[in-house]
Formats: C-alpha cells, sequence, structure tokens
C-alpha cells in the first residue's frame, strides 16, 4: 500500500511517525480549455496517478520539507514571505489557510509527474492544505481549500492561473466528470464511464504557467471582454466575434466562444452516451486550441494525429498547453495499436520517447491517514 510506504519514509526522514497523511489526484481537462478564466465551463476528470503529502507539527516556528522525488531536504520559516521552488506550493497553502502555526516536518511523494500538464502544482497544493489542516486539527471547507491552493498559485508561486485544476483535484469522483462552471462558482458531477479508454499520452515536453504565454492569453480575453462589455467572454456568443477588429484577438476569442458551444454539446454526447460524437467534439477543441487559441505544440499536434490515425475515436492537447499532455479516446482493444502508433510518430518525428498513462476517472483529495 502505497500510504504504509509514504508513512515509513516520513518515519525514516523524521525520526517519528507522521500525524495526517493526504493526497490528491492528477487530473485532465475532458474538454473545455482555457475557459475558466473566461467565464465558461469546463470537463475534467481526476486521474489514478496521486501526489501524497505526509505531515506531523513543529514546534519551533520551521517547516521543514523532504521529497520522494529530490534529494535535497529544505527547511524554511514557516511564515516566510518568498520561498523558491517547489517549497513555495507547500508554504504558500499553509499561509493562504492561515495554518502556518508553530511549523511542521512535510514528506511529499508526488507521483504525479512534474511539468506534465496534469496539475501535479494542485496535487501538491490540495494534499498539502488537506494534511495540514488535519494535522492542526482545523477543518476548513473543500471550498476553502481550493481557495487557498489557488492563491497559493497566483499569490505565492506567482502563476496567474484559473481555479480549474485546484477545483478538479479537490472535487473529483470515480467513475465521473466534474462540470465547473465558474460563473456561479459551481460544480456538478456527470457520470462518466465511456466504452474503451481515456489514453493519457505524456509527450515530455516541459510546459510551465508562470512563464509569458499563458498570462499573455489571459490579458488579451481581459481586454477583449473589457472592449466588448461583458463579464463572460465565453457566452458572448458568435456575433461577439466579428465586432472585434483586430485579427488575433479575433481569432483568440472565437476559440472561447466556439469551444463553450462545443462543451455543452460533449455533455449531450455524454449523455447520450455518444463516444463518436464526443471524439469529434474533442478533436476539434484541438484544431481549435492550435489554429485560434495558438497554445498547442508540435508534440502535442504529432500525439492528436498519430493517435487518430491509429482508431482513437478523438483526442486533444489537455491543460494550458504549450508542452504537457493529449489524452485520446480509444476503442476497447485498440490501446496497444494506439500507444505503439504514438510511440512510433515520436521516434519517426526525432522526439523523445512519450509516456502513457491510465486516464480512468479516480476521487478527488482525500486525508489517508488522520488524527480524528
Ligand atoms: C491550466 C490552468 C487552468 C486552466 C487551464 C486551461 O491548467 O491552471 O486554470 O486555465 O490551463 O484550461
Amino acid at each position: 500500500m502505497v500510504v504504509e510506504t509514504v508513512m515509513s519514509s516520513f518515519s525514516r526522514a523524521f525520526g517519528r511517525d507522521p500525524e495526517s497523511v493526504a493526497s490528491a489526484p492528477g487530473r485532465v481537462n475532458l474538454i473545455g480549455e482555457h475557459l475558466d478564466y473566461n467565464g465558461g465551463r469546463s470537463l475534467p476528470i481526476g486521474l489514478p496517478v496521486r501526489t501524497y503529502v505526509a505531515v506531523a507539527p513543529r514546534t519551533d516556528g520551521r517547516l521543514v520539507l523532504v521529497s520522494e522525488q529530490s534529494p535535497d531536504r529544505m527547511e524554511v520559516a514557516v511564515d516566510a514571505p518568498d520561498v523558491g521552488g517547489w517549497a513555495a506550493y507547500v508554504v504558500g497553502v499553509v499561509q493562504a489557510l492561515g495554518l502556518a502555526g508553530t511549523g511542521y516536518d512535510v514528506l511529499v511523494d508526488g507521483r504525479v509527474p512534474l511539468g506534465a500538464g496534469l496539475s501535479s502544482s494542485a496535487a501538491l497544493e490540495c494534499a498539502a492544505g488537506l494534511a495540514v489542516a488535519d494535522a492542526a486539527g482545523a477543518t476548513p471547507s473543500r471550498e476553502e481549500l481550493v481557495a487557498a491552493a489557488v492563491r497559493a498559485e497566483n499569490d505565492y508561486v506567482g502563476a496567474p492561473t484559473g481555479a480549474l485544476d485546484q477545483t478538479s483535484v479537490v472535487f473529483a469522483r470515480a467513475g465521473h466528470a466534474l462540470v465547473v462552471d465558474p460563473a456561479g462558482g459551481s460544480h456538478r458531477l456527470v457520470p462518466w464511464e465511456p466504452e474503451g479508454q481515456l489514453l493519457v499520452i505524456d509527450t515530455r515536453a516541459e510546459h510551465s504557467h508562470a512563464g509569458g504565454e499563458y498570462a499573455d492569453r489571459r490579458r488579451t480575453c481581459d481586454a477583449a471582454a473589457a472592449e466588448l462589455g461583458v463579464t463572460r467572454l465565453a457566452t458572448a456568443g458568435a456575433d461577439a466575434v466579428e465586432r472585434l477588429l483586430d485579427p488575433v484577438v479575433r481569432r483568440r476569442v472565437r476559440h472561447v466562444v466556439t469551444e463553450e458551444v462545443r462543451v455543452g454539446q460533449a455533455l449531450d454526447a455524454v449523455e447520450a452516451r455518444d463516444w463518436q460524437g464526443f471524439g469529434r467534439l474533442m478533436t476539434a477543441s484541438h484544431a481549435s486550441l492550435r489554429d485560434d487559441y495558438e497554445v498547442s505544440c508540435r508534440e502535442l499536434d504529432v500525439a492528436v494525429e498519430a493517435a487518430l490515425d491509429a482508431g482513437a475515436l478523438g483526442a486533444r492537447m489537455t491543460g494550458g498547453g504549450f508542452g504537457g499532455s493529449a489524452i485520446a479516446l480509444v476503442p476497447a482493444g485498440l490501446g496497444d495499436t494506439v500507444r505503439d502508433a504514438v510511440t512510433a510518430a515520436f521516434a519517426d518525428a526525432g522526439l523523445a520517447e512519450p509516456g502513457f498513462l491510465d486516464g480512468t476517472a479516480s476521487d478527488g483529495a482525500v486525508v489517508e491517514v488522520g488524527r480524528s
């Protein structure tokens, strides 16, 4: 059991048992990309891969951090204003929850691949927030946990992302997709049990949201919303697109507006169990992200093309883009064929070998071992 392994690693690192262990999954978004900060809907699921965080309180105001994925042991003041590297996600969420207290020993076992666009950072923030809250005897609501994790990411780490990843990671449920609608701050679950399998393709092209392109798209959309006088760009409608004169801005907004329509159609397809139709919408979403929003990259395009050529019902980049992962909806029995075809296409294109992960919809953040 992974939890026992994590507990023994904590004991080896700190010479005592942890008081709390929590975990949170990686996520992929099925459709509805770059809509969360545009007032539109997204459809994410939790992944089977998880990040585990074990915690015990200290008494000296220090935060001591150890990771199974990094050789360095880090020690900082728990109320330090400016910590760099992966520790920032932990310090940020602890402070955002108002739980700095007298410090903590923290062990992280991050099994969500880093930089793969699968929300390893949200998984770390949310698992750390949940474990620290439990160890501190605090009981923040799930909404408060999401809000604290988003503040950690936006204000502490400095990545201007929306709330999609943290919401997915906290509220995901096995056998379901989440419909995240930032308009009312609401989300609901819909059954997601497609025929065949959802294959996650890690292109190994590393991405980061702290870079300029994500912020640039966000600024363009905010300015377009102001120009059009709307608060929710995603629901501004096709006519609004035509009112925009700048060709680049018009393309960006066209993605946002058409993607919101695709999310509605995708929800109908899920309800009707029309997997062919859902697949076509995934592929259309990819084309829109590639051509209009311009956030794809060669690796993602090669993965999508190869998966489709090998028989996938649909394929698209998922997450912020500029690297990271793609997803493919693969009919039963074709998993190996699609995998081999993508691997071969990467070799032919002179790209590093891609990785593959199981995309079965899985549960959100949970306290695995707690005080209560
Ligand atoms: C990243 C961000 C999310 C969202 C997606 C694109 O994953 O963290 O908030 O904007 O990109 O849909």
